[in-house]
């Protein structure tokens, strides 16, 4: 806005200002970002392939953390974002050890005033039973968020930047606070104990099955309908402060003519727990009950999970719980059951004791 008279320009343009100042003083001052830290594994959402159209057999786990945040300039508009490149590891290779490792990291980052949330950057393969784990152990209402990509970096739509960005602001809202583990997929939040990878390659692997999942991030902002009633984090018995090795736990997977090798040759190799995968309503086969009997008389404890995926496994259902002295894994999946006992038998091998556990949480 320019006049002749250069007294009224100076006037105009003071008018101006005053009335900018006015409007940012009306809107307040700019809302604090959260800081959130992204701690990466690994997995696809860190993968390359060979070209942009390689969606299957790339390589996992080659792109680093800092990367990853340079590939999307958006998260700095949702929150202060710094990283740490904790494994760099495909999830088939996540060990009781660096879930060990990664809890007590994230156990002392959410204990510092300047960490607000964190996201784990992690292949999807084992990302539920990561996140379960970390539901379980991190002892802190701040937002902790698992984030993968079924498609590599390097595809055609990759789906690994927006799933980071939701990730990040899911992690950074105050709607995440307190409601445990959650997963960020496919524009979709899903809760740690429920979530489970039902398909091999599509976008849409993530799933809860029946009892759904909690919400949706769109438009950049998280809209939860739901929440998870069993305990976790902040609100768990389990402390892994002090644990440097989680008692082996292995799963037995029940199919037709299953025999009872599979339990020896863990019982073998030094199992404290056994997780039966059953078909069915956890249903056990005659010739593999003498071996889980004998399992459970050395000091085993015995869980009889389903191989379903869906539904409550009924104590004294298919099998006399009570007489065996066996656990029934609720609604747990096996992989998920098997975590959930290994955490138990840190605290008690009472499978009085165990059985309240699973149905907490
Ligand atoms: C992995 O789990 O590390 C590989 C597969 C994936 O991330 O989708």
């Amino acid at each position: 806005m320019l006049y002749k008279n250069p007294a009224r320009s100076m006037i105009a343009l003071f008018a101006i200002l005053f009335f900018m100042t006015q409007a940012a003083q009306a809107e307040g001052p700019a809302p604090k970002l959260a800081n959130v830290t992204i701690l990466a594994t690994g997995g696809t959402i860190a993968g390359t392939g060979a070209s942009s159209t390689t969606t299957v057999g790339y390589t996992a786990a080659t792109v680093g953390v800092q990367r990853l945040i340079q590939a999307v300039p958006e998260l700095a508009k949702v929150a202060n974002v710094s990283g740490e490149q904790v494994f760099q590891i495909a999830s088939e290779n996540m060990s009781n050890e660096h879930w060990l490792i990664l809890a007590k990291r994230v156990n002392v980052l959410l204990a510092q005033a300047n960490v607000d949330g964190i996201v784990i950057t992690h292949g999807t393969d084992t990302l539920e039973e990561t996140a379960y784990f970390l539901n379980l152990v991190v002892k802190s209402r701040k937002p902790v968020v698992l984030v993968g990509a079924m498609r590599p970096s390097t595809a055609i739509s990759a789906d690994g930047p927006i799933n980071l960005y939701n990730a990040v602001l899911l992690a950074a809202s105050q709607e995440a606070i307190g409601k445990g583990v959650l997963v960020a997929m496919n524009d979709q939040i899903q809760a740690a104990r429920e979530v489970t990878k039902v398909n091999t390659s599509t976008l849409d692997a993530f799933r809860t099955p029946e009892l759904g999942m909690l919400g949706y991030i769109q438009g950049s902002k998280a809209f939860f309908y739901r929440q998870v009633v069993r305990k976790h984090t902040f609100e768990t018995e389990f402390d892994i402060s002090k644990v440097a090795v989680l008692p082996q736990v292995d799963i037995v997977y029940g199919y037709a003519n299953m025999g009872p090798v599979a339990v020896d040759a863990f019982m073998a190799a030094g199992a404290k727990g056994i997780v039966h995968a059953g078909v069915g309503d956890g249903s056990l086969a005659a010739k593999v009950v003498p071996a889980l009997k004998a399992a459970r008389a050395k000091g085993a404890v015995v869980v009889r999970a389903s191989r379903v995926g869906q539904g409550i496994l009924a104590r004294n259902g298919e099998a006399n719980d009570d007489e065996l002295d066996f656990v029934v894994a609720d609604t747990l999946n096996a992989q998920k059951a098997r975590i959930l006992l290994m955490l138990a038998l840190t605290k008690t091998s009472d499978t009085k004791e165990i059985q309240r556990m699973f149905y907490t949480y």
